[in-house]
């Protein structure tokens, strides 16, 4: 496994190993890796010649100074895992490498940055947006892979591709889940024991939600009862429970069946915010 800190020598094997005909995947990441990431690793293995892995914590993209720099940080165990999983080279710059100059361009995707994570981490997506953008203009993937886990990150990147003629296909990968249900997560990492057991409640709360909006509970009762189980647990506070249209996100105030709608969930759990989703189909 190769391992690059500066974009010019990156690019140049990469160009190097594009002439000799193989494809290349892309896995973004902000390190503190999990299997999670490594799904997407393997993903990108099981369909192109070369995988490479960025590990890369994005300023732009935090609208909470404190969460970035509490942002866990585990980089020797990121390269073992890496390596382990077969990936040929990771990519990890700094901040001067990444943005060398002060950022000046914003995104805007409309609905798409509005709503959810958009409306409680404003400014947010436009920093992914212009994180992977280099990324994807560094590497220049024939594929690049995203988890389900970021649904909203996924339908935002997936429009920036499709609106700036990215020529490359974007894969999202089905979240992986510990046993008791909790997505994996960088940020598990900063839950103590008590946290991390009230944490599942927001997968508890995904399953008993779809169930019940499978059987005919109105939306509106779903919802309180969402609110109720979260927030009744020790350290845990709920900031949102939608239902939205998986593709264009518009938030739903009963079942869609024309669209296929995804429950989406954010919560704190102490001073860690944590986020799920599932579709409901
Ligand atoms: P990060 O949170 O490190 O996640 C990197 C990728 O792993 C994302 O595509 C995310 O959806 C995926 N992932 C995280 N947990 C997962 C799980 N339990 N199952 C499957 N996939 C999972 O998302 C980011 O970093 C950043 O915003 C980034 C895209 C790298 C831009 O900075």
């Amino acid at each position: 496994m190769e391992i690059f800190k500066q974009i010019a020598p990156l690019r140049a094997h990469l160009d190097r190993l594009r002439k000799s005909g193989v494809s290349i995947g892309l896995v973004p990441t902000m390190g503190a890796l999990h299997q999670g990431h490594i799904s997407l690793v393997e993903a990108s293995k099981s369909q192109n010649a070369i995988t490479v892995a960025t590990i890369y914590i994005n300023p732009t993209q935090f609208n909470n100074p404190n969460d970035h720099q509490k942002y866990p940080k585990t980089p020797e165990k990121d390269i073992l895992m890496l390596q382990n999983a077969g990936c040929d080279v990771v990519f990890s710059p700094d901040d001067l490498e990444m943005y060398s100059e002060k950022p000046g361009v914003i995104f805007d995707f409309g609905n798409l940055d509005k709503v959810m994570e958009g409306k409680f981490r404003p400014g947010h997506f436009s920093g992914v947006a212009l994180v992977v953008s280099k990324l994807f203009n560094i590497v220049q993937p024939d594929r690049a892979y995203f988890g389900q886990k970021d649904w909203q990150q996924f339908a935002v990147i997936s429009l920036l591709v499709r609106e700036l003629k990215f020529n490359f296909e974007v894969h999202s990968v089905p979240i992986l889940r510990e046993p008791d249900g909790l997505a994996m997560s960088s940020r598990n990492l900063r839950l103590n024991a008590s946290q991390r057991s009230s944490a599942t409640v927001l997968y508890q709360c995904l399953e008993m939600a779809r169930k019940a909006i499978k059987s005919g509970t109105p939306l509106e009762t779903v919802k309180k009862a969402v609110s109720e189980k979260v927030n009744q647990k020790p350290e845990m506070k709920l900031e949102y429970f939608e239902l939205a249209d998986s593709k264009k996100l518009t938030i739903l105030n009963d079942v869609d069946n024309s669209v296929s709608p995804i429950l989406c969930i954010a919560a704190y759990a102490g001073e860690t915010r944590l986020i799920d989703n599932m579709f409901l189909d």
